[in-house]
C-alpha cells in the first residue's frame, strides 16, 4: 500500500486515528526508521514532532510533499525557508498550548524561589528537624520586575501570571517599536535589553528560536541582569549562553536558573546537572491532556485542509 499520511508518532486523544480514516494510507514509523526513509518517496503528508529535525535532504527525498504538521507552535527544527520554496505547507499548533506552556513558567519560577525540590527532598530524607527561621529561604516575587522576552501568546499569558503575583511585567521583543503591550492586566512597557535586564530580578523567555534570537543573550547581556536575578526558559535552548549562565550561577552572581529547555536537547550538557540554584524539567511545557489532544486536533484538521486543498 502506498504512504500518503507518513507520522513519526501516534497523538494524544483520537484525530490521528480519525484522520487515518479519511485517509487510509497513513503509516506511523519511528523517526529516520527504515520504514520512515523509504516511505518519504511517496508522502504528501508529515507528522512529526519538535524533536524530529527535518532537512533540506529529507525534502528531496520527499517529491509529493505538500504540507508538513507538527505537534509543536516551534517550527524551528523544520526547513522553513526550503519549504516555502517548494510551497510545502507547514501546519503547527499556535494558540492551544499557551496556557499550559505559561503554567509551566510560573511553576519553574516558583520552585525555584521557593526552593520547593530541596524543601521536598528534606522530607523526604526523614533529616527534616521542624520549622526554622531561616530555613530554605528564597527571594519574594511582589514588588519586584520580571524582563519578558517575547509579546506572543505565551508571554503575554505569563505576563499576566507574574502580575497577579504583585511583580511588574517588562517586554521586550523582535519589534522593537517601543510603546506598550497590554497582558490582559494592564499596560507594561515594551524596552530596549540595555533597559530591561538591569530591571529584571526575573528574567522569563517567551519568543521563537531563530536566526535573530538564537544566542541573544551572551555574557554580557547576562551580567547586566541585578545580582540575584533569576532566568527561566521554557522557549528553545540556544537563545542565552548556557555556560555564561552556569558559570553566573556558579559564581553566585545569578540567583537560579529554571529551565524546560536545552541547547542539544534531550542531551544536556553535564554541568546542569551539577549546577546550584537550578531546577531542570524534561520539555513539559505543553504537557496537559487537554494541550496535548487540542494540539493533535489542529493538527490534523490543518493536514486534511492542505491535503484536500493543496494541488
Ligand atoms: C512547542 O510546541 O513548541 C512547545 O515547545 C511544546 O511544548
Amino acid at each position: 500500500m502506498s504512504t500518503r499520511i507518513l507520522s513519526t508518532s501516534p497523538l494524544v486523544g483520537p484525530a490521528l486515528s480519525e484522520l487515518a480514516t479519511r485517509f487510509p494510507d497513513l503509516l506511523l514509523a519511528p523517526f529516520r526508521s527504515p520504514a520512515w526513509n523509504s516511505a518519504l518517496a511517496e508522502a504528501e503528508a508529515l507528522v512529526v514532532v519538535l524533536s524530529n529535525p527535518i532537512t533540506e535532504a529529507d525534502l528531496t527525498a520527499a517529491p509529493h510533499l505538500k504540507v508538513i504538521g507538527t505537534l509543536s507552535v516551534g517550527v524551528n527544527h523544520l526547513p522553513v525557508a526550503a519549504c516555502q520554496a517548494r510551497g510545502i505547507a507547514i501546519v503547527s499548533t499556535p494558540g492551544v498550548l499557551t496556557d499550559a506552556t505559561a503554567d509551566i513558567a510560573l511553576t519553574l519560577l516558583l520552585a525555584l524561589t521557593r526552593r520547593v525540590a530541596e524543601g521536598e527532598a528534606l522530607v523526604r530524607s526523614g533529616q527534616w528537624q521542624g520549622w526554622a527561621p531561616d530555613q530554605l529561604l528564597g527571594p519574594a516575587l511582589a514588588g519586584k520586575a520580571c524582563g519578558i522576552l517575547g509579546s506572543g501568546p505565551i508571554g503575554l499569558a505569563f505576563a499576566h501570571r507574574v502580575w497577579a503575583l504583585g511583580m511588574t511585567p517588562l517586554f521586550w521583543d523582535r519589534d522593537g517599536s517601543g510603546g506598550t503591550v497590554y497582558f490582559g492586566g494592564g499596560q507594561a512597557p515594551r524596552l530596549p535589553l540595555a533597559e530591561l535586564l538591569p530591571r529584571s530580578a526575573v528574567l522569563s523567555l517567551h519568543c521563537p528560536l531563530t536566526e535573530q534570537t538564537r544566542g541573544l543573550l551572551d555574557r554580557a547581556h547576562l551580567e547586566q541582569l541585578p545580582a540575584g536575578a533569576v532566568l527561566i526558559n521554557t522557549a528553545r535552548g540556544g537563545i542565552f549562553d548556557e555556560h555564561a549562565a552556569m558559570d553566573l550561577l556558579d559564581s553566585g552572581r545569578l540567583g537560579g536558573v529554571g529551565l524546560d529547555v536545552y541547547e542539544g536537547e534531550p542531551k544536556l550538557n553535564p554541568r546542569w546537572l551539577q549546577a546550584p540554584r537550578t531546577v531542570l524539567l524534561p520539555h513539559l511545557g505543553s504537557a496537559t491532556v487537554e494541550t496535548r489532544e487540542a494540539m493533535a486536533q489542529m493538527l490534523c484538521d490543518g493536514l486534511a485542509k492542505a491535503l484536500t486543498t493543496c494541488r
